[in-house]
């Protein structure tokens, strides 16, 4: 990333509680009803935007992990022992190599070394303020900043090489509209969740253990969190 330039930045902000806006971020059950421009690169995988309970990952992801790592790509799994960040080169689907309408790469000069061109997106998410993905051939960072209980700032940076020429080696407009989508659809999403959440009628519902492991290991990660802030001091005996 020393070599990376802004090519673009979002800002958007989400009628809804920042919680919300990571428990949308943290599962992809809504990604294959909600998102067709993410769809036709994003994996519906569980496993890809998941966390299984004991840490590990599927021999189909070890497979992708190894292969990245034999060219020299790290890829391993890797969660903080409190939940706060995780790490992880998930593939996409077969054939994309970046987050574009067609599958393409965005970006012809790419940013960092990554040998691959099919290594898929590391991502890393890190509570409470960012998840990120970042490709062969660019990155997105995302900034997740609460305003009010119910409105959410999430601002987006689009990085490409510092020498990538726009008009010649990326299209701005290819470059930046699955995640304009996204971003909007995800919105949707939390702010209609936000109103059903403010209605006298709501009852939470279970989380599904194969599709929203991420939303669980959140939802653990911050109760474990505010108990620990919260808990009484330990005052020293001398
Ligand atoms: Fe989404």
């Amino acid at each position: 990333l020393k070599d990376a330039k802004v090519a673009f930045t979002s800002t958007i902000i989400e009628k809804g509680n920042w919680k919300l806006v990571w428990e949308n971020n943290r599962e992809c059950y809504h990604c294959s009803s909600n998102h067709p421009a993410l769809c036709r690169s994003f994996p519906l995988d569980p496993e890809v935007a998941g966390v299984q309970a004991d840490g590990g990952v599927s021999k189909k992801l070890q497979v992708h992990f190894d292969r990245c790592e034999a060219a020299g790509t790290p890829a391993q799994f890797v969660l903080a022992g409190d939940g706060q960040y995780r790490l992880a080169r998930m593939p996409l689907q077969e054939k994309a190599l970046s987050y574009t309408m067609d599958g393409k790469a965005a970006v012809s000069r790419h940013l960092g070394r990554v040998a691959p061109p099919d290594a898929g997106t590391l991502l890393m998410f890190h509570y409470p303020s960012t998840w990120n993905h970042f490709l062969p051939d660019h990155s997105l960072t995302f900034r997740v900043m609460p305003i009010s209980p119910t409105e959410t700032e999430v601002t987006t940076t689009w990085l490409v090489h510092k020498d990538a020429v726009e008009g010649v080696d990326y299209d701005l407009k290819r470059l930046t509209e699955v995640w304009i989508a996204t971003n909007d659809e995800d919105r949707e999403i939390v702010e209609t969740n936000q109103q059903g959440i403010l209605s006298p009628a709501y009852v939470p519902g279970p989380y599904s253990p194969a599709q929203e492991s991420g939303v669980m290991q959140f939802a653990d990660w911050y109760a474990a969190w505010l108990e620990r802030a919260l808990a009484p001091r330990q005052v020293a005996a001398e």
